[in-house]
């Protein structure tokens, strides 16, 4: 069965400068770096997930063609437990690698901070945390522009994937475990949208990880593409940020969780289905607010 995303494989543009730029916007997401060579950088997640980054020319991407001109991911590997019927490599409609082995993320005894919501408290005697930045648990999720969006649906369930929701004829929310997160891939059909990287979702620990990990990017200067805000199909808190290596990438929390259980829904598109509510722009990581208000970066509270 596969257990969910363990590695993922972006190629840069080619030039020093991507390479550079991309490692200090991982650094600055949160990721541990472990290896760095002149065409090669590899982060991870505290869960041993891994982010690897390529110059194009690298010999491990040779024979492989991207799906989009430019900066983009070019391989997921999929971690796997148990038996498995699949064969190691298989590429999605879109040139997408996908490679299948046993997975080698660690289990974590790590826990995100408790609520207390009315009738159900969790955390006594005890503050909710602040996080000065974030440190992404694992890869939750990667999201792709498909111009074939049936075909690339059934490629995914031939290996598994279950539909968890969907937008009929324009978007499928697909799960690789009947049990677990709401969704690993996210397929999106786009008129006149070509095929390549939406975006590499990060799961953090709660929405206070989303909060600081986004005030965080935004203090080092990275710009906001939409957020925070709260997505109604997953339940999740998100914030995406633009990333240098292609795509978007996302702090992620509180996504449901589902079980073989689940009836998958169907919506129409639409910006209410997308997000409940977003902030566009982002918060300034220094005023802690919107950044077209002129608030002065001064809390009532603060020391004068
Ligand atoms: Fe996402």
């Amino acid at each position: 069965m596969i257990e969910g995303i363990d590695r993922l494989t972006y190629c840069t543009d080619g030039s020093a400068e991507n390479l550079a730029r991309s490692k200090q916007c991982f650094m600055d997401w949160g990721l541990s770096l472990q290896h760095e060579a002149s065409d090669e950088l590899l982060f991870e997640t505290l869960n041993g997930a891994q982010v690897r980054i390529l110059h194009p020319a690298h010999l491990d991407l040779a024979g492989t063609a991207p799906m989009e001109e430019g900066a983009t991911l070019r391989e997921v590997v999929w971690g796997m437990q148990g038996d498995t019927a699949l064969p190691a490599t298989a590429t999605d409609p879109h040139g997408l690698v996908h490679r299948f082995a046993p997975s080698r993320k660690r289990v974590l005894s790590l826990q995100g901070s408790a609520s207390n919501a009315w009738g159900h408290v969790q955390r006594v005697n005890a503050p909710s945390p602040v996080y000065e930045r974030a440190q992404p648990v694992e890869i939750g999720h990667i999201v792709l522009f498909t111009q074939q969006l049936a075909e690339a649906v059934k490629f995914y369930e031939s290996l598994g994937f279950l539909m968890s929701d969907s937008y009929p004829g324009r978007g499928a929310f697909l799960r690789c475990a009947p049990q677990g997160g709401h969704h690993d891939v996210f397929l999106l059909q786009v008129p006149g949208k070509a095929q390549g990287l939406n975006h590499v979702a990060f799961t953090v620990r709660d929405i206070h990880e989303v909060f600081g990990g986004g005030l965080a990017m935004s203090r080092a200067g990275w710009k906001t593409q939409l957020g925070p805000g709260r997505h109604p199909v997953s339940s999740a808190y998100f914030w995406y940020f633009e990333c240098p290596v292609g795509g978007l990438i996302e702090y992620n929390a509180d996504e449901d969780h589902l079980t073989e259980n689940w009836q998958p829904r169907e919506f129409t598109p639409g910006p209410t289905v997308f997000a409940e509510w977003a902030i566009d722009g982002g918060i300034d990581g220094h005023t802690r607010r919107q950044p077209q208000v002129a608030a002065g970066g001064q809390f009532l509270s603060e020391k004068r």
